[in-house]
């Protein structure tokens, strides 16, 4: 394994920060870091909103779901998709404007996506530590009104970054053969590959909070699907601009 590979298994959020400042040239790599990344149709669908501001932190926190690291994080970075940037070329070009197809979408999303994680990778590189927060998207109309977001934006996660004050176990992931076909979709084999995962998880949280909740991965994600996930989003988006035509 080389450096690189280590440092991508050795991975795990990072929710206590120091105090140590992120040095601003630092951050501006790591913001470069993720331009560098594979942006499809080079549309460099992604802007990033980095919040310094004392009070619009903590209202971001509140709308996070009270999220302490939002509020404590040397720096929070909001990962916005964005069409407005490359629609304003439409309007210089005199073309019509055609972004609102579920696939600009996926382009957008899936550019913020490439681009967090390698500010991420290169962030764990610098000896920083970093956690995604979905949580804005709880409140994402009064978060895109904090931070003035047009139609055609939208927040798609936050970041927090810092030098870490705590030392987390790695989080077991699923065995290789689970995420790994060979020529096509196959689950042969998976159930009882996951079921011995789910035990490995569980020993993973019986551990990590001290003999207590000792829940595995099935029951986890089966509560996740089970309920109601942020149904505003649709909406949400629609008035964004975002209407998957
Ligand atoms: C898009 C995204 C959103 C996330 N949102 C939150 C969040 O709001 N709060 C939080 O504490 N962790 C959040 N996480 C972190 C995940 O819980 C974490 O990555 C997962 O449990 C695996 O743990 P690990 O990153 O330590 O390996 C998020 C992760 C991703 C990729």
């Amino acid at each position: 394994m080389n450096e690189i590979h280590q440092l991508l298994f050795a991975h795990r959020s990072i929710r206590k920060y120091t105090e140590q400042p992120i040095d601003e040239s630092l951050l501006h790599t790591l913001v470069r870091a993720g331009q560098s990344a594979a942006s499809s149709s080079f549309l460099q669908g992604a802007t990033v909103i980095r919040v310094r501001d004392p009070e619009r932190r903590e209202r971001l926190a509140v709308l996070a779901g009270n999220q302490l690291h939002v509020r404590s994080a040397p720096e929070f970075l909001v990962l916005c998709a964005d069409l407005k940037r490359p629609g304003n070329c439409c309007e210089r070009y005199d073309k019509p404007f055609a972004g609102d197809y579920t696939e600009q979408f996926i382009i957008a999303t899936v550019d913020v996506a490439l681009m967090a994680q390698n500010m991420v990778v290169a962030a764990e590189a610098a000896g920083l530590g970093g956690c995604y927060i979905g949580g804005i998207r709880n409140n994402p109309r009064e978060v895109s009104d904090l931070l003035k977001l047009p139609r055609g934006v939208y927040p798609v996660f936050g970041l927090c970054l810092g030098y870490p004050a705590q030392d987390p176990e790695c989080k077991p992931r699923l065995p290789l053969e689970v995420v790994l076909k060979e020529e096509c979709y196959s689950e042969e084999g998976d159930e009882q590959r996951i079921a011995a995962y789910d035990d490995t998880v569980r020993e993973y949280y019986r551990t990590r909070t001290g003999g207590g909740h000792g829940i595995c991965w099935s029951e986890q994600v089966a509560t996740l699907l089970s309920e109601k996930s942020r149904p505003h989003m649709r909406q949400f988006l629609a008035e964004q601009g975002f209407t998957m035509k």
